[in-house]
């Protein structure tokens, strides 16, 4: 798909402005809204996404699609997959704590909010991506959760534009080939960087178990005290 791309020095969240203003965007092409800053990042479950200045990636892309698809749970994971190429592109290698959370050295690095708009012709898909680049440890600090960014991990500045490039060519080759041919497309690349091994302890929304496996339309499937097998297609792993 063709990227249209908007460029902000400041916004309060690219995904709230992308929500407010789609009704302006080319329907046939993928907008990708940018901001050197974020005031009011938002993250997954109502959370704050935390930033410093022009300091990391913010950015969010938005398509429209037909009614009626059934796997658009899975386009966060195709977001997080793009991530962890766009870190490969630097040298890092990332990992990928269930559903879409992307992790270096066990550490939160970045992360998807994927939120959905319905008109009487579409679905439009906005898919907000986070990356810690160049966010000192002070600021990673104020994090709730053990947190990095590539400076801390490297010791060296990165520049976001070239971070934002490598990331734009790879989300758009992945979700045109996601929606021409499915997640399956995705599947051994994802589960070969998923951070979770078999029987990690694991709570998901409250239910406690061992890690199983990843099913082959992404849910994750986890084993329960009692031996049953429960399969998750969305929330959030509260420890592991
Ligand atoms: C999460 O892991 O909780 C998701 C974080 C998503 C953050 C990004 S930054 C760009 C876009 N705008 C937002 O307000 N949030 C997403």
């Amino acid at each position: 798909m063709e990227i249209n791309c908007l460029h902000f020095e400041c916004l309060d969240s690219t995904n709230t402005w992308a929500k407010e203003n789609y009704k302006s965007f080319d329907p046939t092409k993928l907008t990708l809204v940018i901001a050197d800053q974020q005031k009011a990042g938002r993250g997954r479950y109502k959370r704050q996404w935390l930033s410093s200045g022009e300091k990391n990636v913010h950015a969010t892309f938005t398509f429209f699609l037909d009614h009626g698809r059934k796997d658009i749970g899975n386009i966060g994971q195709i977001a997080a997959l793009s991530v962890i190429k766009t870190l490969k592109e630097f040298e890092f290698t990332g990992f990928l704590k269930w559903p879409n959370d992307i992790q270096l050295n066990r550490k939160k690095v970045g992360g998807i909010l994927c939120e959905t708009v319905t008109n009487e012709n579409n679905i439009i898909v906005i898919v907000g991506i986070g990356i810690n680049i160049n966010m000192p440890l002070e600021t990673l600090e104020k994090i709730n959760q053990p947190a990095t960014s590539w400076v801390v991990e490297r010791d060296e500045k990165f520049d976001i534009k070239q971070v934002l490039n490598k990331l734009q060519g790879h989300f758009a080759y992945d979700i045109d080939l996601f929606l021409k041919q499915g997640f399956q497309m995705f599947l051994e690349d994802y589960k070969k960087h998923i951070i979770h091994k078999k029987d990690d302890i694991l709570v998901i929304d409250q239910q406690k178990g061992c890690f199983h496996s990843i099913d082959n339309d992404g849910t994750l499937i986890m084993t329960l005290a009692n031996g049953r097998e429960q399969k998750f297609s969305a929330g959030e792993i509260e420890q592991g």
